[in-house]
């Protein structure tokens, strides 16, 4: 049995740092901007749904006219900015990149644009982005090395919420005398209380690794303030943003969270994980790459170099955020730029507002329903529209598959929220009906799924 006398000292000489250490100073009118986005926001209620779509070439694409997708929190369609970047990288630059020869310095260049950029957005420094091949590989490698770092007898905390991909691979540290304690969901609401988190953090506490948004729940967590009685504990937060992150970047630096994860191919982008990592961290982090990558801190936890074109292809994520935010937004009256995390703070409720206003009437359709016990809660606020279910006597495989004929593709199963289906007495082999949509879902194909809705219940 592991000794706590064994514990590893607390993180505590690592908080309440920052991420961004070295970041370009915001423009002068950066308040002035601040106003301007949000008098401006004020007057303008909708997203300009028409010229959202027109970004996607899956709204135009012949072979998927008639058909509604809502299964976005499984993966979003690509915008048209990632699909050119990524035809871009092959045909113009799809060589060794970082050499001195014209081509390879251009595939270079567009991947550490990708990085600068994508940073800029998440509100961290450049070097504190790093790209793996999925947010599950992402979670392993740094289990990897909090296996070395820590010692018998630490504790983390994990959820019986979350995806797998951020329960299972700190739970196998067991193995190595880590102390694993669970943050159990309420069975009745699905949701996580902070009281409870109170309740386990101790001066044994290393690391506690939660969600920001459920892939089954939907509710978005109070990210900041559950990190601020983390690292009060003496521990670090590690929080799964995949769920959150396409209904609008998050600024991660305004979290306060030690490792946030997210995945691009849910954010209209190419199949990448992303991990943004505070370089405090980093630094006090056994490495995980090549041994003489050691001291390049963009290397040290990705020992799988990931797809090149699809770093590269992380400018068109950009580059219709870029988008977005100009055709919503203007300038400041001197004509300077505002900060990247600033236009993400102002696009991000633009989304938001768009997806409540047809996430209402869904929770509503279903509320009423007859044997359906609609998983979460009913309310929009704070709520991402991923909006799982279960109905009596009926299969979601079903389900999911009556719709599949009407030409609306939905999810089914556990979603790898194995855990949560089990706390929910849930068969977690059968699952749930999950609906998932966001910002550029239209009424009309809200009103289709719920018709088909109706007639399949
Ligand atoms: C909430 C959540 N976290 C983590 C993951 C895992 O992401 P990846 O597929 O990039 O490993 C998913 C994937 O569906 C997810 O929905």
């Amino acid at each position: 049995m592991a000794q706590a006398s064994l514990s590893t000292s607390s993180w505590s000489h690592l908080l309440p740092g920052g991420y961004g250490l070295g970041k370009p100073k915001p423009p002068r009118c950066f308040e002035g901007v601040v106003r301007a986005v949000i008098e401006k926001r004020k007057s303008m209620t909708k997203l300009d749904l028409t010229y959202i779509r027109s970004q996607f070439p899956a709204f135009s694409e012949p072979s998927l006219q008639g058909f509604a997708h809502f299964e976005n929190a499984g993966g979003s369609y690509a915008c048209g900015q990632v699909v050119e970047r990524l035809q871009r990288y092959y045909r113009e630059t799809k060589v060794q990149p970082y050499y001195g020869f014209e081509p390879s310095r251009r595939a270079g260049r567009q991947m550490d644009q990708a990085r600068t950029r994508l940073a800029a957005w998440l509100n961290v420094a450049t070097d504190e982005v790093h790209f793996g091949p999925s947010t599950s590989q992402n979670t392993y490698v740094v289990a990897q090395a909090l296996r070395q770092h820590l010692r018998p007898g630490d504790e983390i905390i994990v959820t019986n919420q979350d995806h797998e991909a951020n329960i299972g691979v700190w739970r196998r540290l067991e193995a190595d005398g880590m102390v694993i304690r669970e943050w159990r969901v309420n069975p009745h609401s699905a949701e996580l209380n902070v009281d409870d988190l109170e309740n386990l953090l101790n001066e044994r506490t290393r690391v506690v690794a939660f969600t920001h948004c459920s892939n089954i729940v939907g509710s978005m967590h109070p990210v900041a303030a559950w990190t601020e009685m983390i690292h009060a504990a003496g521990a670090i937060a590690i929080v799964d943003g995949v769920s959150y992150a396409g209904h609008g970047l998050p600024d991660v630096a305004a979290l306060g969270v030690d490792i946030y994860l997210l995945s691009l191919y849910k954010v209209y982008g190419p199949h990448l994980g992303i991990m943004a990592m505070r370089s405090e961290l980093n630094e006090e982090l056994p490495n995980q790459g090549h041994f003489f990558n050691a001291d390049h801190v963009t290397d040290r936890f990705t020992p799988a170099g990931p797809d090149h074109a699809q770093i590269a292809a992380v400018n068109g994520v950009i580059d219709y955020f870029e988008a977005v935010y100009a055709h919503h937004f203007t300038h400041c009256p001197d004509n300077t730029e505002p900060a990247p995390a600033q236009k993400a703070r102002a696009v991000a409720p633009l989304f938001r507002h768009a997806e409540r206003a047809n996430l209402a009437p869904l929770l509503d359709f279903l509320v009423q329903r007859d044997g359906v016990r609609l998983i979460g809660k009913v309310t929009t606020e704070n709520r991402a529209p991923t909006v799982a279910f279960t109905v009596k006597n009926r299969q979601p495989g079903d389900i999911a598959a009556e719709l599949a004929a009407q030409g609306i593709g939905i999810g089914n199963g556990n979603c790898y929220a194995w855990r949560l289906m089990q706390a929910l007495d849930i068969p977690p082999e059968q699952g749930v009906v999950r609906l998932s949509f966001v910002h550029y879902t239209r009424y009309d194909e809200l009103s289709r799924l719920i018709e088909g809705l109706d007639r399949t219940l």
